[in-house]
């Protein structure tokens, strides 16, 4: 299955994601993930990419595209795909079409994880994730068994440097403006399913499940 998953700053891409990834073992994709890598290794990639995220500005398409079409090329790639948080814009979504075609892949759905935006701020600004495994947490909505510590390699949690207060509010303005063309984009296409973001984390990947 190839899967699209879509959402504001902090909807829940990456927790879903997550199941998603393991329930139907498919490769989580996602471009975030793929820069904040490339900056804590400090390569070239990583150097491009800092300046745009630590602004909560969109990486440009370009760079973005690029590690796209090499991700996909993947051997594990081959029995589908879940990307997470790409494509972001129109020229995103167009050149992943032409990617797919040359691949002779195409993307079966679409998922859309609805959030209220004013649920968004107190999500991120609630997020400790994991430096070692980059797992998500929330102090309130989903926290570890022991504060402050990765249940899963007992490293200790930190806050992503883009969930800052006037970070977080770039993030989401930029993001609401590209959103709506991009539905469009794959409502017209009869790919797009929405989910109701705004429920427990389990209740959420239960939706996701039946739609799919
Ligand atoms: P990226 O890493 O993709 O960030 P984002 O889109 O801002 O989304 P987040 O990762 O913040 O949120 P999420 O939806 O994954 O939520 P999560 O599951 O963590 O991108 C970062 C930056 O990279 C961008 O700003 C840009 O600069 C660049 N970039 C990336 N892709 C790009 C592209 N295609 N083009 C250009 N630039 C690009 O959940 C959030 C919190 O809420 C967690 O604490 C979690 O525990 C909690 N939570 C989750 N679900 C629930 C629930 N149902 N109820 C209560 N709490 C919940
Ligand atoms: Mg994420």
């Amino acid at each position: 299955m190839n899967l699209i998953l879509m959402g504001l700053p902090g909807a829940g891409k990456g927790t879903q994601a997550e199941k998603i990834s393991e329930v139907y073992e498919v490769p989580h994709i996602s471009t975030g993930d793929m820069f904040r890598l490339a900056i804590k290794e400090g390569t070239d990639l990583g150097k491009k990419a800092k300046s745009f995220m630590d602004q909560g500005a969109l990486v440009p398409d370009d760079v973005t595209i690029g590690i796209v079409r090499e991700r996909l090329q993947k051997d594990d790639c081959q029995k589908g795909f879940l990307l997470d948080g790409f494509p972001r814009t129109i020229a995103q979504a167009e050149a992943l079409d032409v990617l797919l075609s040359e691949l002779n892949k195409h993307i079966d759905h679409v998922i859309h994880i609805d959030v209220p935006q004013e649920k968004l701020v107190e999500r991120l600004s609630g997020r400790r994730i994991c430096p070692t495994c980059g797992r998500a947490y929330h102090v309130l909505y989903n926290p570890p068994a022991k504060e402050g510590i990765c249940d899963y390699d007992g490293a200790q949690l930190i806050q992503r440097d883009d969930d800052q207060p006037e970070t977080v509010k770039k993030r989401l303005s930029v993001n609401l403006e590209q959103t709506q063309p991009l539905l469009d984009f794959y409502k017209q296409k009869g790919e797009l399913v929405a989910v109701n973001g705004d429920q427990a984390i389990d209740q959420v990947f239960a939706d996701i499940q039946e739609k799919l």
